[in-house]
């Protein structure tokens, strides 16, 4: 991978995905999938298109000075966009308790759900974050009732310490999603789930 390294944020294609930098073009999917009630089920609401065309700009922009943001995840046979996959570093203006942090994020349409499309992306970024941006530590986090991101967390050898429990800056006192767990891993352990990864056993 270190070899595709073009800068901080290369273009990678598997056998069926195209990991890749955010681009204008990739609106229309994103609006899609924010508007789809079973993709936003653990954040506040559904996404207008504009509040879409916002984050996209956004996105764009963290890119355009980090590298990375959350990059996209595209069908490589068909260019079909089926969401994101990728490292971030969170710019809320509320500070997370576990600030600064690298985190890796996703957000995927149904289509592209129980596939390991998610993994796949998540393996590939990590890898890159450990060994290229040579981070120490990867966070994830999610409500504590995301059980599908959780499960995705822990398929990646990421551990929750419930001390680390937090109530998510940006929600109001009382919100139903407020609670937040988060999973961390360090470069230690990245080397030794990541063999088996190579093997073929995860
Ligand atoms: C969270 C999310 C990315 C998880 O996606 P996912 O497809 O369940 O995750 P994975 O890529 O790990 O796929 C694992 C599933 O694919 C199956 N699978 C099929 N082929 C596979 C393969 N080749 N490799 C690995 N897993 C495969 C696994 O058996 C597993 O199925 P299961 O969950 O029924 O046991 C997705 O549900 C999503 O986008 N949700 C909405 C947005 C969201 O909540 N984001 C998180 C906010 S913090």
């Amino acid at each position: 991978m270190v070899e595709t390294l073009i800068d901080k944020c290369p273009r990678i294609e598997t056998e069926r995905l195209v990991l890749r930098k955010w681009e204008e073009r990739d609106l229309d999917g994103l609006v899609e999938m924010n508007s789809d009630p079973r993709v936003m089920e653990f954040f506040p609401d559904v996404m207008s298109r504009d509040e879409s065309a916002h984050m996209l700009e956004r996105l764009m922009a963290k890119q355009d000075e980090l590298g990375f943001a959350c990059p996209v995840v595209e069908d490589r046979a068909s260019g079909r966009f089926l969401g994101f996959c990728g490292l971030n570093i969170p710019t809320y203006p509320k500070p997370l308790p576990f600030d600064p942090c690298v985190e890796i994020g996703w957000r995927l349409i149904p289509d592209a759900w129980g596939k390991g499309v998610a993994q796949e992306a998540a393996k590939i970024w990590l890898g890159f974050g450990f060994e290229t941006l040579e981070a120490d530590e990867i966070v994830a986090f999610t409500t504590e009732t995301n059980w599908r991101s959780q499960k995705l967390m822990q398929r990646l050898g990421m551990e929750r310490n419930p001390a680390d429990d937090f109530d998510h800056p940006m929600l109001e006192e009382g919100h139903p999603l407020l609670r937040h767990v988060l999973y961390r891993l360090n470069k230690d352990r990245f080397e030794s789930v990541s063999k088996s990864w190579s093997d073929g056993k995860a």
